[in-house]
């Protein structure tokens, strides 16, 4: 993907957003922070705008009204982003780019970043989560392996840019998004090459 001729995202009528996305636990938080750091975007988290609109966590929404609900609260945020025209950065739960009907609207909000890591790394990354209510089973890698063997080719068709993210620093992580987004004709601050700084540092 890093070798062919860019276009600028207007000439693809794409959206002005950067959109993350990943299989749970890929770093789109911690990176997507980071991103928000340097690019001087706002970032948003689509579960966390559906926990406030809800007034619940994640976990209780899928334990009281249902995945089916959750996901169609997906697909109505994913709505809302298509309208949002301040650029920002929107990092999307790792289930939303499987729905057939939310492929499109991913492709056209914005340039699509895709964190690709193995299952052993999400797994070795959460390990003891309780968050997350679909790896609350007898065996989570097993069910982390199945997901991603059905989801990756979902993450593909959406991507514009694929980074894997397995084994690296954070800091190059972002360093490779942004020269990818600087071939694709975005404007990026040269210092924001530099290492991260000390008030980014979150983790996912
Ligand atoms: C999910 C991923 C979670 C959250 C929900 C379902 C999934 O988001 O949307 O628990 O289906 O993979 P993160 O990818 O931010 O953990």
């Amino acid at each position: 993907m890093s070798n062919t001729k860019h276009k600028k995202n207007s000439e693809y009528g794409k959206g002005p957003h950067l959109v993350l996305i990943g299989f749970m636990g890929s770093g789109k938080t911690s990176i997507g922070r980071s991103l928000s750091y340097k690019l001087k975007r706002a970032f948003y988290d689509t579960d966390k705008m559906i926990e406030e609109s809800e007034g619940i966590t994640v976990s209780e929404i899928f334990a009281t009204k249902g995945e089916k609900y959750f996901r169609e609260h997906e697909t109505q945020t994913l709505r809302e982003i298509r309208e949002d025209r301040i650029p920002r950065i929107y990092s999307l739960g790792g289930g939303t780019p499987v729905s057939l009907q939310n492929q499109p609207l991913i492709k056209t909000i914005g340039t699509v970043v895709y964190l690709r890591l193995s299952p052993e790394d999400v797994w070795e990354r959460l390990k003891g989560d309780t968050t997350r209510p679909l790896l609350q089973c007898d065996d989570p890698l097993a069910k982390i392996k199945s997901l991603m063997k059905l989801r990756a080719p979902a993450y593909e068709r959406c991507a514009d840019i694929i980074i894997d993210n397995g084994g690296k620093d954070r800091d190059d992580v972002v360093a490779e998004i942004l020269s990818e987004l600087e071939k694709r004709g975005w404007k990026i601050p040269p210092e924001s090459y530099l290492a991260a700084s000390k008030n980014d540092n979150t983790e996912n």
